[in-house]
């Protein structure tokens, strides 16, 4: 079934052809001006510019011969050719009826693609910091985006797993413990089968060895050499090594999942490692590859660069791999394993010459189709209310965990008083999640905004508990209705315009959809979710639905709540945020 929108594109344009005159596309929007329409067609000023006609003729020529079919309530011109557009009630009670009986109809797109995400990139052995979340956040609702209208979306938490860090933490626990036999040369025997760190004491060393290899040039060269030593595959190290990332990958999904944030493959850093040398081999014999002063280099700058484009260095000159290619060899491995028609990555935008250099190495190499779409996906900072990246009180970076603490403290506050236990902590999490999933997707993609959690969490703003809360009250309405026995099954009437702005809202789901998803920002999804909320509040105020006598609006009433209910569960999920039973 077309989307409502697009069926009445198609007749517009239709109509316009019928008067002779070719347009690309109709594109209807949501009216800026309510009192003249539902919705408006701003295209005809360009046909007359086309047509060196007076727009306004052209409008007229239009309006008159839709007119006869007798379709709409109402269209109109105004100003220099703005055709307004409202429909009839039988029209909008159908449409209604139809998302009654799937909510889905508006969830799909013309050309599905299997589009693989990299929005994880979590680094073993560190905690995830305030910088993963965003990455999480609009990584995540791309994926159930892409997915719900009928794409394949797979993500993989692609872990940093094999670089610096973990030989920083190995450095920093041979200081502690320099007799654990993972250190010892020639050892034999079998290793402990029980971890010997914790991820408490991950958590400890990680910072402690860090700001010493800063420091002490000794250290920094040991932490190399042991790196080095367990990525070359050092019996002892590479023991050490699956101790902590069982440890820490634990910790990783412990936070991910609180962040509802999941990942169909779980691979690494280390995993793409593993087809370097089958893929050096292959760039080898295409002859991509050129020395540099004892690196192995490829070229990729073009013509007509307005930047400077470095080349991606391939292997290093004391042997060791980049970035780069590790990156090269993950997208080598995705095309092998998953063959992804688009790969997808989200990190903020300080990396973006970064995959410049890798997307075309990739496309030089041949590594990916022609056709394939790789994509950087940036985004805006979060920042503290001093305007600059959100820290700690004493300048460090902010664990996530203790960020999400602070939203979740604060709506703990919010929620009823005779909720306890471990529901109330239960609740106060999900609603926490809701205002920070809610606040950093809100913004268009790009834009920085502020982190405040008590603005996050008030039940009166844009916000998700403010959605939470009503929607909510839907669902509660739903089963009181149930518990009387009102049976509710169709939309039957249009009683007032606080009923009518319902359903013209719900005509522009797909719309909203393919926006967000075109756009790869999550904004039109929650503008359009407070806007068609805050409308029903509206409505709902206004009327006293279980006790309307008139039975024919109290059943429309009903299946209207129903439909916004069934929209906003449907919508947050693609947000990844859940609705609790109560709060
Ligand atoms: N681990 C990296 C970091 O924390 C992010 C990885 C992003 N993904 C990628 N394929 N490079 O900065």
């Amino acid at each position: 079934m077309q989307p409502f929108i697009k069926e009445e594109e198609e007749y517009i344009k239709s109509k316009l052809v019928e008067l002779g005159y070719e347009i690309k596309e109709v594109v209807l929007n949501v009216s800026s001006r309510p009192e003249l329409g539902d919705y408006q067609f701003n295209g005809i000023m360009g046909l007359g510019k086309e047509y060196h006609k007076n727009p306004r003729e052209i409008g007229q020529e239009l309006v008159d011969l839709i007119k006869k079919d007798n379709k709409y309530k109402d269209i109109n011109m105004a100003g220099p050719g703005f055709i307004n557009i409202s429909f009839s009630d039988e029209k909008l009670i159908k449409h209604a009826n139809e998302l009654n009986d799937n909510i889905s109809i508006n969830y799909q797109i013309d050309n599905p693609r299997t589009i693989f995400l990299d929005y994880g990139g979590a680094n073993v052995a560190k905690a995830l910091h305030v910088g993963h979340l965003r990455s999480a956040n609009i990584g995540e609702a791309l994926k159930r985006l892409a997915a719900s209208l009928g794409n394949k979306a797979i993500a993989d938490a692609h872990l940093g797993d094999w670089g610096r860090p973990i030989g920083l933490v190995m450095l920093e626990l041979k200081k502690e413990h320099p007799d654990l036999p993972y250190f010892a040369e020639n050892y034999k025997g079998e290793y402990p089968k029980e971890s010997p760190v914790t991820n408490e004491d991950l958590m400890r060393m990680y910072p402690i060895a860090s700001s010493k290899a800063k420091e002490d040039e000794e250290y920094m060269n040991e932490a190399r050499e042991i790196t080095a030593k367990f990525q070359s595959g050092d019996r002892g190290l590479i023991a050490l090594w699956n101790h902590i990332m069982a440890v820490s990958k634990k910790d990783i999904k412990d936070s991910y999942d609180r962040l509802n944030t999941t990942f169909e493959v779980w691979e690494g850093e280390s995993d793409a490692d593993k087809y370097v040398p089958e893929m050096i081999e292959y760039l080898e014999k295409k002859r991509l590859v050129e020395d540099s002063q004892g690196a192995r280099i490829i070229e990729v700058k073009e013509e007509n660069d307005d930047h400077e484009v470095p080349p991606l260095l391939l292997v290093k000159s004391n042997g060791a791999l980049s970035y780069e290619t590790t990156d090269l060899a993950c997208i080598w491995e995705r095309m092998h394993k998953w063959k992804p028609d688009e790969i997808w990555y989200l990190t903020d935008s300080r990396q973006a010459l970064h995959f410049e250099i890798v997307f075309r190495a990739a496309k030089k190499a041949q590594i990916v189709n022609e056709d394939t779409n790789l994509e950087f996906i940036p985004f805006g900072t979060m920042n503290g209310i001093d305007g600059k990246p959100f820290k700690t009180r004493d300048g460090g970076t902010m664990k996530l965990d203790d960020l999400l603490d602070l939203a979740t403290k604060e709506c703990e506050k919010r929620i009823l008083p005779n909720i306890s236990g471990k529901e109330r902590e239960n609740i106060a999490n999900k609603v926490g999640i809701s205002a920070v999933k809610y606040a950093d997707l809100l913004p268009f993609r790009l834009t920085d905004y502020i982190f405040d959690p008590v603005k996050f969490s008030d039940l009166q703003g844009k916000t998700g508990p403010y959605l939470l809360y009503s929607t909510i009250r839907m669902k509660s309405l739903l089963s009181k209705a149930n518990e009387e026995n009102i049976a509710y099954k169709k939309v039957k009437v249009i009683s007032d315009e606080y009923q009518r702005n319902i359903m013209v809202a719900l005509l522009n789901i797909n719309n909203v959809l393919l926006k967000s998803f075109e756009s790869r920002s999550l904004n039109d999804i929650c503008e359009h979710l407070y806007k068609i909320t805050n409308i029903y509040n509206n409505f709902y105020y206004q009327n006293r639905i279980l006790t309307e006598t008139d039975k024919d609006k109290r059943e429309t009433w009903l299946t209207l709540t129903k439909i916004v209910y069934d929209n906003n569960c449907k919508m947050l999920d693609i947000l990844g945020i859940e609705v609790p039973d109560r709060m």
